[in-house]
């Protein structure tokens, strides 16, 4: 492969747009993203870690409007700027500074590119507490220490970008941003129906995957689901609770996915974006072997199978044409 343009640091934020802003609000906090900062258009959320927001409410159709990565330098942003089609670079104009450069991908999604962001302080995570599992006595004449109420994000993690072409969006994540294959899922004419791409921090190990290039099922261009990582499964657990009390819709879990390994719960707001809380990720390095799976190995560790409501945002011909294609690839590889 070649050698990218720049290689990000992490996903920064989502820029995400919502009808009705009082919805969106209620939502967000059950979900346990917490304000940083408030102004009238916009209202910025964070997670515990000690990191500038991560997530971006402001008015819009329903659904994320923009990605965002933190580059390693400010060189880096120069060097983006110099691309066809890019900004120059730029005040990011939000409350934590920084500079920034805005691109958009060939599926048109805008990403921007961020440098120089003030971080907030760490806030409290959730309460840990050691665990007597697998023959260890780690916790005695100890209670565990379980808060119950909203779960408290830690970070953005990750988020699924589907489009009618998951393999070219890839290779243009690559070329500029330098993420790299972790594990591809394959259908039986091996087009991809999923590529889980990482960041390539060369030896430091990071996410199985920070975007997962999905094939949609109606060949549009959209963040499928936004994650956020927790503490720990008492946390998720706690939050999967809350959530519940709020009568959201739950549309997946809670498993533990094959691939990448996260124990997941996910969540459709009411402006139509998943929001997925997940805890215990596999973490890769530049050691890692990609590989190639079918579509029809793919069962989760454990957990049921993802509902409708999460595998299809909004049905059309090409959604029973793709869906059909995509049942046929699962039971013919059964029958093989
Ligand atoms: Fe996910």
């Amino acid at each position: 492969m070649t050698e990218p343009v720049a290689k990000v640091q992490k996903l920064a934020y989502v820029r995400v747009g919502a009808p009705d802003f009082g919805d969106a609000e209620r939502f967000l906090e059950r979900f346990g993203l917490q304000v940083q900062y408030r102004s009238a258009e916009r209202i910025y959320y964070r997670g515990t870690d000690p990191a500038p927001p991560c997530y971006v409410l402001g008015e819009g159709r329903g659904g994320v409007e923009a990605i965002a990565f933190e580059a390693a330098s400010y060189e880096d942003l120069e060097t983006l700027s110099r691309l066809e089609g890019a900004s120059p670079v730029e005040a990011s104009g939000d409350p934590a500074g920084g500079y920034l450069v805005r691109l958009v991908d060939p599926a048109g999604m805008t990403v921007e590119v961020v440098w120089g962001q003030n971080s907030g302080e760490a806030l409290n995570p959730a309460l840990p507490h050691a665990f007597n599992m697998d023959g260890l006595r780690a916790r005695e004449g100890e209670l565990p220490r379980i808060e119950q109420g909203a779960s408290r994000v830690k970070r953005l993690g990750h988020l699924v970008l589907e489009s009618a072409d998951p393999a070219g969006l890839f290779d243009w994540y690559h070329k500029y941003f330098g993420l790299m294959i972790s594990d591809a899922v394959r259908l039986p004419d091996q087009s991809p129906q999923m590529i889980f791409a990482r960041l390539d921090r060369s030896e430091t190990y990071v996410d199985h995957h920070v975007i997962g290039f999905q094939w949609a099922l109606d060949e549009r261009t959209r963040v499928q689901h936004v994650a956020f990582e927790v503490s720990n499964l008492d946390d998720l657990m706690s939050g999967h609770d809350h959530l519940k009390g709020g009568a959201y819709k739950h549309v997946w879990g809670i498993g533990r996915h094959l691939l990448g390994g996260q124990i997941f719960d996910y969540w459709k707001s009411p402006f139509g974006l998943i929001h997925e809380h997940w805890t215990d990720t596999d973490l890769l390095n530049n050691k890692h072997q990609a590989q190639d799976c079918q579509l029809a190995d793919m069962k989760d560790y454990w957990g049921p199978e993802p509902t409708p409501a999460f595998l299809i945002a909004r049905w059309n011909f090409k959604v029973v044409k793709n869906l059909f294609r995509l049942l046929k690839a699962r039971s013919m590889a059964k029958k093989a």
